[in-house]
């Protein structure tokens, strides 16, 4: 059932944002090379609780961490462990935050230190399909046009989009309906209404799009190549007109 959020429940959601968007720029300043990311989990889960915040990611299904961090070839769901970044690594870190019984949910790719031209290319070209996607947001337009817009300009730049993991309504729970999917057809699927909520995430390969799961952990998604992959999400809110960001400023 896909929910149409009132301007209440959107005040909240937005402060539920604002604090996942201060915990991604407060982290961003922790990355350099030597720390752990177990480190990154610890200041990201005090840093949402002294906000008034929960971590929504802790015990979801069972997940044992308060955020996703996802190093090079691991596209999403990376748990924080003694690994330590080196210099050139890319880290995808994923964050959910309960307020008010509303959450949100906001990935970006950070470099540490200095990264390849490549690997710097595949974080522009992602966060670029994250704005592109959004782009196709607005009360009557398609769910598909999204992926549609996504998967247009991956191809174009020869990158390559994964079709297992989508994004999704948010709301009281951290994932509802609608799936929203990075690939698709323009004019297809549901029709959008004003003050739905929805999380566009956009996981984007510099390889090959299959992926494996490491059997060690269950959780952590992995390039089947092993090439590095970039994943940026953003939870907006529908309108007449377009869209409003929740998880930014
Ligand atoms: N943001 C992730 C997603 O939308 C959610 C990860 S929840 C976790 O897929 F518990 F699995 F980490
Ligand atoms: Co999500």
């Amino acid at each position: 059932m896909i929910t149409i959020k009132n301007d209440e429940e959107i005040q909240k959601m937005k402060v539920s944002g604002h604090i996942n968007y201060l915990t991604h720029e407060y982290l961003k300043t922790l990355i350099v090379p030597g720390i752990t990311t177990d480190y990154l989990n610890e200041e990201a889960d005090r840093f949402i609780r002294s906000h008034g915040g929960v971590p929504s990611f802790l015990n979801y299904n069972g997940y044992p961490k308060s955020i996703c961090t996802s190093i090079n070839d691991e596209i999403v769901h990376g748990i924080p462990s003694k690994r330590l970044l080196e210099e050139g690594d890319i880290i995808s870190i994923d964050i959910g935050v309960l307020k008010d019984g509303y959450h949100s949910d906001a990935a970006r790719t950070y470099p540490v230190g200095k990264i390849s031209k490549q690997d710097e290319e595949l974080i522009f070209h992602t966060k670029k399909m994250l704005m592109i996607g959004l782009e196709e947001v607005k009360n009557g337009a398609y769910i598909g046009s999204i992926g549609a817009a996504i998967s247009t300009y991956a191809k174009k730049h020869e990158l390559s989009v994964v079709r297992e993991l989508v994004g999704h309504g948010v709301g009281k729970n951290l994932h509802e309906d609608p799936d929203v999917p990075n690939y698709g057809k323009y004019n297809t699927g549901i029709i959008l209404k004003t003050g739905m909520v929805i999380a566009v995430e956009p996981m984007i390969n510099s390889g090959t799009r299959n992926i494996i799961q490491y059997e060690d952990d269950d959780w952590t998604i992995l390039t089947r190549d092993h090439k590095n992959s970039a994943h940026f999400e953003h939870t907006v809110v529908v309108t007449d007109d377009g869209y409003k960001i929740l998880t930014g400023e």
